[in-house]
């Protein structure tokens, strides 16, 4: 059965989220406070890169079926449940900054009816859906508001495919009558729907995220372990996914650390909230450490090749967290530049998607540069800080005539080792066997 659906927030996830839903034949108005955003959704264009978005939102604008707005009393208009996808960033303490949250709940004030189901998509602490159900309990004079917990696990770069084919869907409720109205707007989505109750979602939700970046800590340590005992760490990780129990799809490629707007805030909201209720997490903790200390292998190995750093000139390539996206928050691309920056490195950085200007991302002195080859002239050594696909098909040649000496630091580990040692590069990559003079 089709739905009335109003999503407040229409950033990356609220964008995904309305459009996808729209797709599945529901009608969604998308709400966002950024007249300039809502301008350029209604053109039917994302106005972040991501595949199969665009396609998505201007099919669905075009039946009819997907709407975008700054005015919340228009979402709101005969809704039948309204979706909450605002941001839940970290705050300075480490744990999850609701205030965008409660803003949202706060506007909804009298245009939310009981009848109106909401739906938390944010990624928020255990118990913020209990608190979010007594707000509106008290605000509607003792009736009842539904609320479920529906958390997201869409990865940029995979969220439009992410959201049509989940591994899952999860949805946490009260009680099974809003638990099951709520599971019914994925009808049309053939997966696994888990029903919860609400804590036991919002804690899924964490406890998926800090499992991701377990097993990238873990494969970083490996790594580690690898580069001073000669071991490749490709082949390990190739090995172990190949065990049942891991799997082809586990988190096993190595190198200078996750980043990214979920993994570090979720981890360090998930060992507050551990503390808050007074358990020590010692192994969250650990998993967070080896995440600072990864980037510093790119710096140790610079070190260890060039005796005295300062004054070399270094081009980075990447400042996104990952390939083939825009995203520079919480970049260990970015920690890597400052790394270089304080260790008294002239850094040379290009990106192909991110111009790091957002929030002050890229600090001087380093020099932006319009393309990777303009990036390394001159320099001493060339970084590899993200994969992007495109760092892929450089040409070497053209690179290593453009530098003062051939040396490359991959700590993706995304160049062929053979290929870099042809075009008479040293090739140093993470938990990889050195390669080259
Ligand atoms: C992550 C989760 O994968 C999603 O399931 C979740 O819904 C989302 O957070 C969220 O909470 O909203 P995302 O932040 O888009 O998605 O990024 P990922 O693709 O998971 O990558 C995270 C970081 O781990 C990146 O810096 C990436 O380069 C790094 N990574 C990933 C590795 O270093 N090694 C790996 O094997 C995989």
């Amino acid at each position: 059965m089709s739905s009335r659906l109003c999503v407040v927030g229409a950033g990356w996830s609220g964008a995904v989220t309305a459009a996808c839903l729209a797709n599945l034949g529901h009608t969604v108005c998308a709400v966002d406070v950024d007249k300039d955003r809502v301008e350029t959704l209604r053109q039917g264009q994302a106005p972040f890169y991501e595949p199969d978005l665009d396609d998505t939102i201007a099919r669905n604008l075009e039946a009819g079926r997907l709407s975008f707005t700054s005015v919340l009393a228009e979402g709101m208009a005969d809704a039948d449940a309204v979706m909450l996808c605002v941001q839940t960033p970290a705050a300075a303490t480490g744990e999850a900054d609701l205030s965008a949250l409660w803003t949202a709940v706060r506007a909804l004030g009298p245009l939310l009816r009981p009848d109106v189901m909401v739906i938390t998509r944010s990624t928020v602490p255990v118990g913020t859906n209990a608190a979010l159900a007594r707000h509106f309990r008290k605000e509607h004079s003792g009736t009842p508001v539904d609320v479920v917990s529906n958390p997201e696990f869409l990865r940029e770069g995979h969220a439009v495919e992410d959201f049509t084919r989940p591994d899952r869907v999860l949805i946490g409720a009260a009680d099974e009558r809003a638990g099951k109205a709520a599971a019914a707007l994925y009808d049309g989505i053939e997966r696994p729907i888990i029903v919860t109750d609400l804590e036991t979602a919002e804690l899924t939700k964490y406890a998926a995220n800090a499992y991701l970046a377990a097993s990238i800590s873990f494969i970083n340590e490996i790594a580690n372990i690898c580069e001073r005992t000669g071991a490749d760490v490709s082949v390990v990780s190739e090995t172990l996914a190949l065990d049942r129990r891991i799997g082809p799809n586990a988190y096993l490629d190595p190198g200078i650390g996750f980043g990214g707007s979920c993994l570090p805030k979720d981890l360090s909201a998930l060992i507050t909230t551990a503390e808050a209720h007074g358990h020590e997490p010692e192994l969250l903790k650990a998993i967070a450490h080896v995440n600072e200390l990864q980037p510093k292998r790119v710096l140790a190995h610079l070190e260890e090749i060039f005796d005295n750093v300062i004054g070399l000139d270094v081009a980075v390539l990447g400042i996104s967290f990952k390939g083939d996206t825009f995203d520079a928050r919480s970049s260990p691309a970015l920690a890597v530049i400052r790394l270089l920056s304080n260790a008294g490195v002239r850094v040379h950085a290009y990106d192909p998607m991110a111009d790091g200007t957002a929030d002050g991302q890229l600090e001087a002195p380093t020099q932006l540069h319009g393309d990777a080859y303009a990036a390394v002239a001159g320099c001493h050594a060339l970084i590899v800080a993200t994969d992007h696909s495109q760092f892929k098909e450089l040409d070497l040649d053209r690179l290593g005539g453009l530098m003062q000496t051939r040396v490359l630091i991959d700590g993706r580990n995304v160049l062929d080792p053979d290929e870099v040692t042809r075009a008479g590069f040293s090739y140093v990559a993470i938990g990889r066997p050195q390669r080259g003079d």
